[in-house]
């Protein structure tokens, strides 16, 4: 067994060895990807999430005893959480290229005692993908890398089974929001443009990518679950393989606009090429809705335990609120309070709005955000009391 400075670190239910994050610190904090194997704390809400989303899917869908391939696991913490989390697990299958990770995943599945749940393996992702699609394939596949997923997502959709779950991280928040585009061309094959709602542009572009390699494979797409946590986005989303599903999710493709000087913001639909192209454009991407707002709403807050952190609680109930909100881009309180001279509260605005009949709800991308269908250069005007 290799030797570096380890700690044992309790999260959800149970409780692992990991890297000691204080010998690893840059500038002055701790940095996962330094330490020998990668463990970062703050996706407790990531992990915890995900088990809230997986127990809500396997009620939605009523299966019993699924299984779960996580082909990139670190410590193994995450499918340490799932199988001992997750209701009726029948089987998880746990891998890592690198050998310390590998070791590190076996002993912390002996810890908590589920060898008769979790397969360990020490394989490239892909060949484990593949592997597990020649052996029938999983209900659930959960791509977690540091950095883009993409290398990853053509594969975890021949892993997945019809209907399963396919949840994906994305670590290039910048990538995707607009600050390096050309990369964002590159990797991801669409425009980003930095909007006030880019946030929202940069998950719509990473779910726009699962969408276009489903397509090519004559599956569809239904998103259950995104959302952005600070450096990372999560996207968790049905997948169906079914030609009609396939037509479904191409309806879904498109474009999104913004015009500053109105303030009008929307998606025009049209994939590869756009209905009409008047605005400047950021895309394509998926115009589609987000989140299954009854998935959310009677599936997935049910699974919320006490015992996740108040950050994971918080997220959870703001995007179940935001799902009940219209599926237009958000926008910011400073983009109706400009030129007012002070900050405006955005229960205040959210309040005006309601108050002249309109929807309106906070948005979790953005702490200045609200998803709203008025006009919002009329808000402006009645903002400023014109
Ligand atoms: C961000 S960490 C995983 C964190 C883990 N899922 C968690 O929740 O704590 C990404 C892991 O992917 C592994 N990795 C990178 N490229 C890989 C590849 N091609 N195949 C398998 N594992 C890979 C790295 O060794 C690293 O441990």
């Amino acid at each position: 067994m290799s030797s570096y400075p380890r700690i044992e670190i309790r999260e959800g239910l149970v409780s692992i060895i990991a890297p000691d994050l204080s010998k690893y610190i840059v500038g002055n904090r701790p940095e996962p990807a330094h330490a020998p194997v990668f463990y970062n704390p703050r996706m407790e809400v990531n992990r915890s999430l995900s088990i809230a989303i997986v127990n809500g899917y396997i009620s939605y869908t009523g299966k019993v005893g699924i299984t779960i391939c996580e082909p990139l696991s670190g410590t193994g913490i995450r499918a340490v959480r799932y199988a001992r989390e997750v209701n009726g697990i029948s089987r998880v299958i746990a891998n890592d290229i690198s050998e310390k990770a590998y070791e590190l995943i076996r002993l912390n599945i002996d810890r908590n005692g589920l060898n008769d749940i979790i397969n360990v393996h020490r394989d490239d992702a892909n060949n484990l993908l593949l592997r597990a699609a020649r052996e029938g394939g999983c209900d659930v596949v959960d791509i977690d890398p540091f950095g883009s997923p993409q290398p990853f997502i053509e594969n975890s959709l021949r892993a997945i089974k019809d209907q399963g779950l396919l949840c994906v991280t994305a670590t290039d928040v910048g990538v995707l929001s607009g600050k390096y585009p050309i990369k964002c061309v590159r990797r991801y094959g669409a425009l980003p443009q930095k909007f006030p709602y880019r946030f929202e542009v940069g998950i719509r572009i990473l779910i726009s990518l699962i969408a276009r390699y489903a397509l090519s494979m004559d599956y569809g797409i239904q998103p259950l679950a995104s959302f952005l946590d600070g450096h990372y986005y999560r996207v968790c989303a049905l997948i169906l393989k079914d030609r009609s599903y396939a037509l479904e999710t191409l309806k879904n493709l498109g474009y999104a606009y913004y015009r500053s000087g109105t303030l009008r913001r929307g998606f025009i639909p049209g994939y590869p090429i756009p209905s009409i192209t008047r605005y400047r454009l950021a895309g394509p991407l998926w115009i589609g809705n987000l989140w299954d707002a009854e998935f959310l709403v009677n599936y997935f807050m049910r699974n919320i335990r006490d015992y996740f952190s108040s950050r994971a609680k918080e997220i959870g109930m703001l995007i179940t609120d935001e799902s009940l909100g219209p599926n237009i881009p958000y926008a910011l309180t400073t983009e109706v309070g400009k030129d007012l001279g002070r900050e405006l509260p955005i229960n205040d605005i959210i309040n005006v709005i309601r108050g002249l009949g309109y929807q309106a709800v906070r948005s979790h991308f953005h702490i200045k955000g609200f998803r709203t269908n008025a006009d919002l250069l009329r808000i402006r005007e009645i903002i400023m009391g014109k």
